[in-house]
């Protein structure tokens, strides 16, 4: 006997329906159903339309039922883009970046990254798990029903094996479901200062076939920034991960216009993200190739950056994903009410965008669109149940998060 769930009187489905990346204006369609329903069996999206309709073809015996009246529903939030699994804190740098130090000067000084490298070494890998879990849990707590993590806290074989092995079973353990992405090049270790080459050709040739044999990501990244890693570098890492398989996604443009955009066009990257300084050509060039731009306004606003020129990017036609970017480091918190104010109040995504940004294309960075990311049928069942009537709340409730029941794979697991 199959599992049967119905949600029905649903005053709003916000479906985002599509199977593939929304690009320009597209975003702007969210696929409303007023007085819906939606029939779940076995973890899958069976049902989805007009209440009356949905429920005169199914029979409603032996089968859970929620009633959504006043409320609206939409598919779970996706967060493509984090680095939540690390150890230790770094709590002074805010304090520090309060008074005026950046965030590259904190790094040179050997803080930063390079700080948080230094903790995760020491800590176990049950320590790790440990702290992953709770940072999950607050994340369903924003309506969040897949993430994605980076490694890039260890810069050598056995820690950013450790992390990614964290995942592997944080996401056996958890219901959230984790893509993995290996982020060996997240940085320069102090060993290999001035070095920058031979680095890249140990991850190349240590890191990156190990973590392929143990297929423990999906995606390859790197922190492709002045005085980090350069182009050529960037192009020689994630060229050499395509043959092993992993797709790539890049850090790119963040503090100066490096040419990181036009990189993943060229590369036919997933997911280019940041982009803070990309230039008009590499975005033109993004759009054509179908990169999706994840935009990271939490990491703008706590480094007191600039934000991404969203509303250029959506203008000449990118699909736009946004993250948390959840990271020790540049933004500590896992907030999505938090990011969707600041994509609505400073980046001026429309309230449709930012929703399609956070579900649809946000499935399409970790290129899932086809199975998450919408109320379709054949999709999996993650979608959230929140306390308004319309999606028009979400926003406007600043900073609050409005999640009143997560459903993953069909089952409820935060209310
Ligand atoms: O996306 N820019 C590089 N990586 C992270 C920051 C990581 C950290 O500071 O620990 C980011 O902002
Ligand atoms: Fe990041």
């Amino acid at each position: 006997m199959s599992k049967r769930l119905l949600i029905k009187n649903v005053n709003e489905i916000v479906t985002c329906s599509g199977f593939k990346q929304k690009k320009g204006k597209e975003m702007s369609d969210l696929h409303i159903i007023n007085d819906g329903a939606i029939l779940i069996e076995d973890g899958i999206i069976k049902k989805v339309g007009n209440n009356e309709a949905v429920l005169k073809e199914i029979d409603t015996s032996e089968i859970d039922i929620i009633d959504a009246k006043d409320r609206c529903v939409l598919p779970g939030f996706i967060d493509p883009h984090t680095h939540f699994v690390f150890g230790g804190y770094r709590a002074e740098e805010y304090g520090w970046r309060l008074r005026g130090v950046n965030y590259m000067e904190i790094m040179n000084r050997g803080g930063g990254i390079v700080n948080s490298t230094n903790s995760t070494k020491e800590a176990t890998l049950e320590e790790l798990i440990e702290a992953g879990m709770k940072r999950l849990d607050s994340m369903v707590s924003f309506g969040v029903t897949t993430v994605e993590g980076k490694s890039g806290y260890g810069l050598d074989l056995d820690t950013e094996i450790k992390q990614l092995e964290a995942m592997k079973k944080l996401n056996e353990t958890h219901p959230l479901d984790i893509s993995t992405t290996f982020l060996g090049a997240h940085a320069v270790p102090k060993e290999y200062k001035g070095r920058e080459n031979e680095f890249i050709d140990y991850i190349i040739e240590k890191v990156l076939p190990e973590v392929a044999k143990r297929n423990l990501a999906e995606f390859c990244d790197i922190f492709c920034e002045d005085n980090v890693f350069s182009i050529e570098q960037s192009r020689k890492l994630l060229s050499k991960a395509k043959e092993f398989g992993l797709k790539p996604k890049l850090h790119a443009d963040e503090i100066v216009p490096l040419g990181g955009a036009e990189l993943s066009a060229e590369l036919e990257a997933i997911s280019a993200d940041h982009l803070l300084q990309a230039s008009d050509e590499g975005i033109k060039l993004m759009a054509k190739n179908n990169v999706v731009a994840t935009l990271l306004p939490g990491t703008a606003f706590s480094l007191k950056e600039k934000y991404a020129r969203a509303r250029d990017i959506i203008d000449a036609g990118c699909a736009v994903a946004l993250a948390t970017d959840m990271n020790p480091g540049s933004c500590f918190t896992e907030s999505i009410p938090l990011i969707i104010a600041l994509a609505t109040l400073y980046m001026n995504m429309t309230t449709e965008e930012t929703i399609n940004a956070l579900t649809i294309n946000a499935a399409a960075a970790l290129d899932k669109a086809d199975k998450i990311g919408s109320i379709d049928v054949g999709k999996k069942a993650d979608l959230v149940i929140h306390e308004f009537p319309s999606y028009n709340y979400i926003p406007y409730h600043i900073g609050v998060s409005t999640v009143e029941k997560v459903i993953k794979n069909g089952n409820i697991i935060y209310s």
